[in-house]
């Protein structure tokens, strides 16, 4: 394995994926890791990651300097670099300007990092200080017109530096500078898949819970269906699922679920119908915040309710995964502002005084979607889009009531259809319709009309952070539109919602 350590640059998440895209395994640690927790760690190779304080900066970053001494090769990388030219004896210069973008490299020893690359190529450059002195037994192995000491290494001790990001797409040849130094320098294995993960989490999860019952929250996501599987595999009937009905999920989704997961995987599955509570709960209310608060202390009140139903439970699993681990104890980030409260099931451990089972929290996204595959899910399961706890509520603009309800679940399945049938399905992050609290006037038949507005979301993301709306062809816009108009009563106008995110979000609520 190779040991990341997190000095808070925003790529680390992207250095890690790098890493496991070679089929080795990597973890993300802080810089506060201790030398006896790394030596237990057994690493092949250690990388520090870039981060965005300056060396000279008062409680910038710093991890133990013994790192250097264990005798494991180390990859510093930006201010990792630096950190490791600073504890080892030589000098960083603070900055005059921040150097930012693309840069020419010319590669002076191509041997190590540099190993089979060409000498003059492309790297990406985000940096304030640079390199003034290295330390002894170090020599210079780059350079850009700005950056006298782009790349450095130290054979001997196999301690390496990189001024810029090998880990973005915007360094060419950056990831057969990684590929030399996980195989080259480190000698790591190509031992890191989905069947070796899924063989060791089943030994794992039992190890963990013994003969005891674990129970898990199903909402039908990718997440906890994968979660939900691989349990399964590895504790049958021990594992206890719950599945909220909260009147407010898509079409058909409840059976969906019970087909799939109680049917096919016979996994143990308990149906909570809270339809008409969630609904009471819901009636009058318009404010966004306070709907997805409602549907948040719900949720937590209906399954802690069928919970005690299953006897002897001491485990609660969740389909956490890496992304929030990471961003959760990321200690430079610092709180952000509360956007839009999202409805989890954060406050339940506490609350009902379980162990968590946390089997997917080292796996990125599409990790986890390999995984499903491995364990025999269909690709319609592990490639769903996203959708949000709080469901159609939230995509109802103001009060939720079972007739709008219906409206927008009608005009969903047609929309949702014809966007598979054009192949888009799994090209988009998400693509949803959002009913709105106004009417217009129309023209149907001879008649007046004066009904519904429906809108159409479609967007294009990585992870959700941003995201951009999608160019939907026209031709289906106008499909999507006809078909709607004429197959859903109560709606007499389709738009279209052609606004990025920031400074949109993706859901309208
Ligand atoms: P926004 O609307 O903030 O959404 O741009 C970003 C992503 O998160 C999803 N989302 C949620 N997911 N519970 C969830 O599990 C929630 O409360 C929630 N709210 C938004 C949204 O669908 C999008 O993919």
């Amino acid at each position: 394995m190779i040991l990341i350590i997190d000095f808070g640059s925003q790529y680390n998440q992207l250095i890690a994926r790098r890493v496991r895209e070679h089929n080795v395994y990597c973890q993300i640690e802080p810089p506060d890791i201790d030398s006896a927790r790394i030596k237990a760690l057994q690493p092949e190779g250690i990388i520090l990651s870039g981060g965005p304080a300056s060396i000279y900066e008062k409680g910038s970053p710093r991890a133990d300097k013994k790192i250097f001494d264990l005798g494991i090769p180390v990859l510093g990388i930006c201010y990792g670099m630096q950190f490791m030219v600073d504890a080892l004896g030589g000098k960083v210069i603070g900055a005059e300007k921040r150097e930012y973008g693309f840069a020419e490299l010319k590669i002076k020893i191509s041997s190590g990092i540099f190993h089979g690359i060409n000498k003059e190529t492309r790297c990406w450059m985000s940096h304030g200080d640079t390199i003034g002195i290295l330390p002894k037994g170090f020599k210079a192995t780059a350079s850009t017109l700005n950056t006298k000491i782009a790349a450095a290494e130290n054979t001997s001790s196999r301690l390496y530096g990189l001024q810029f990001h090998p880990e973005v797409v915007h360094t060419p040849e950056g990831k057969k500078m990684l590929e030399n130094f996980l195989f080259k320098i480190c000698s790591c294995k190509k031992s890191w898949n989905m069947k070796s993960f899924a063989r060791d989490a089943v030994a794992e999860i039992r190890s963990q819970v013994g003969g005891g019952k674990v129970i898990l929250g199903l909402s039908g996501g990718v997440d906890s269906s994968v979660a939900a599987v691989l349990l399964q595999q590895a504790i049958g009937r021990q594992l206890h699922c719950v599945f909220v009905d909260n009147g407010v999920l898509r079409q058909g989704e409840a059976q969906k679920v019970q087909d799939v997961f109680h049917k096919h995987f016979q996994i143990n599955l308990r149906f909570a119908r809270a339809k008409n509570l969630f609904l009471r709960k819901l009636k009058g209310v318009e404010e966004p915040e306070k709907k997805r608060k409602i549907i948040g202390r719900t949720f937590i009140e209906v399954f802690e309710k069928e919970a005690r139903r299953i006897k002897g439970v001491k485990f609660l699993a969740q389909g956490t995964l890496y992304p929030d681990v990471i961003e959760s104890r990321s200690a430079f980030g610092g709180p952000s502002a509360v956007i839009k409260s999202h409805h989890n099931v954060g406050g339940l451990p506490k609350k009902m005084h379980l162990s968590l089972v946390e089997p997917l929290k080292h796996l990125f996204k599409d990790e986890v979607r390999l995984l499903g595959k491995e364990l025999g899910m269909s690709d319609e399961q592990v490639w769903r889009q996203p959708f949000p706890g709080p469901g159609l509520a939230i995509r109802i603009i103001g009060e939720v009531t079972e007739k709008r309800l219906a409206i927008l679940r009608k005009a969903d399945v047609i929309l949702m259809d014809e966007i598979r049938v054009a192949n888009l399905y799994r090209k988009l992050w998400q693509s949803f319709a959002v009913l709105l609290p106004i009417k217009s006037v129309g023209i149907m038949g001879d008649q007046r009309t004066y009904e519904n507005i429906l809108s159409i979301r479609a967007v294009t993301s990585e992870d959700a952070m941003t995201a951009d709306w999608a160019r939907l062809p026209h031709d289906l816009l106008g499909k999507i539109s006809n078909r709607i108009i004429n197959e859903v009563r109560g709606v007499n106008r389709v738009v279209y919602d052609i606004s990025s995110k920031p400074p949109s979000t993706i859901e309208w609520e």
